[in-house]
């Protein structure tokens, strides 16, 4: 049974691809968002008619405490997210991923805000020891994009203890397709995952899709994840909202399916939709790139009661194209 709340709720990063559905599934849900963004990769028509909006940067403290008037819960997006820059850039992403959300949790805690759920990633288990990974799996990120989400996670479960501010973590996996009402379609400019990479090259935005090793200890050779519909994860997003009204604990939940696609598998499928053959080229493996990332949900099932209904590679596939060619 889906609970009914009129909550007030700051969805920062709320104009981004993540974000924006997560905006569009609290509305539908009854909750009052408000998007604060700063545009750096947000967009403004990722924005629903009538989306109460505020250009604001975390990094910026007037800018939050300005946002955070009369809000009751916070979810928090806003984050640089590529783990390969990650590696060469790390200022970048102490300043934007760590500074922004303590700064954010400081004004948080000064308006008395208790409930914040926070976009987390299958990036800070690190290499996978065991498949489907549990969110009891060691923590040990093996790039600074990883660190930064894990660093935060501990942040809150000190702001838990000491300041009685209540969050999920959602650690998500491999975050795909479009808006399943076909609603939202404001495309990630410069994406680096296998999915928008496979859209633009049908496209014709780029001449192949790069395959990223072939020897993989896996049936077809190629690197196998857990791809999870972001409209599943908004959905996720509301019901752990749902669970800060009623239960006084936090927690951290994977966001998956516990069943995988490999790289050959999302190429089929994108070839048989779009009728177009377009060019694959193999290449070496990418560094850090494990063989298999799979998500153990049960989790999810049990406090959430959340499981991924769209997140069959036909849907991802038929949702994405019909953003890109829209
Ligand atoms: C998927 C598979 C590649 C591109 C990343 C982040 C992770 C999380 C999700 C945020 C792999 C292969 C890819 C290409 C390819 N982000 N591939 N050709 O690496 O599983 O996860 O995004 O929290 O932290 O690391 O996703 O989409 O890049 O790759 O062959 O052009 O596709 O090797 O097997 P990944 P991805």
């Amino acid at each position: 049974m889906n609970h009914c709340s009129t909550l007030k709720v700051l969805v920062v990063g709320g104009a981004g691809y993540i974000g924006s559905h997560v905006t569009k599934a609290l509305a539908e849900a009854g909750y009052q968002p408000t998007v604060f963004d700063n545009l750096s990769t947000g967009l403004r028509k990722n924005l629903l008619p009538g989306t109460p909006f505020i250009h604001g940067d975390i990094l910026i403290s007037d800018q939050i405490a300005q946002g955070l008037k009369n809000m009751d819960a916070i979810i928090h997006l806003a984050a640089l997210k590529a783990a390969g820059e990650s590696m060469i850039f790390p200022e970048k992403y102490a300043t934007h991923n760590l500074t922004g959300t303590i700064n954010l949790l400081n004004a948080a805690v000064k308006e008395g805000i208790t409930k914040f759920v926070f976009s987390s990633s299958a990036a800070v288990y690190g290499e996978p020891k065991y498949v489907p990974m549990d969110e009891n799996h060691s923590t040990e990120p093996i790039n600074f994009y990883g660190y930064t989400k894990l660093e935060i996670e501990r942040l809150l479960n000190w702001y838990d203890q000491l300041k009685g501010l209540r969050s999920v973590c959602l650690r998500y996996f491999n975050a795909a397709g479009y808006d399943i009402d076909g609603q939202l379609n404001g495309l990630e400019q410069n994406p680096q995952n296998l999915f928008p990479i496979v859209m633009e090259t049908i496209m014709g935005i780029r001449e192949y899709v790069p395959v990223f090793g072939e020897d993989y200890d896996t049936p077809d050779g190629t690197g196998i994840r857990d791809y999870i519909h972001v409209s599943d994860l908004a959905k996720a997003h509301v019901k752990a909202l749902n669970y800060l009204e009623t239960e006084d604990k936090s927690q951290c939940i994977n966001l998956g399916t516990a069943s995988g696609l490999s790289v050959k598998e999302v190429l089929r499928v994108s070839k048989e939709h779009s009728k177009i053959d377009f060019e694959i080229r193999t290449k070496p493996r990418r560094p850090g790139d494990p063989p298999k990332v799979l998500a153990d949900s049960r989790k999810a099932l049990k406090l959430l009661k959340w499981s991924a209904q769209h997140s069959d590679v036909d849907t991802i596939v038929s949702t994405m194209l019909k953003a890109y060619q829209s």
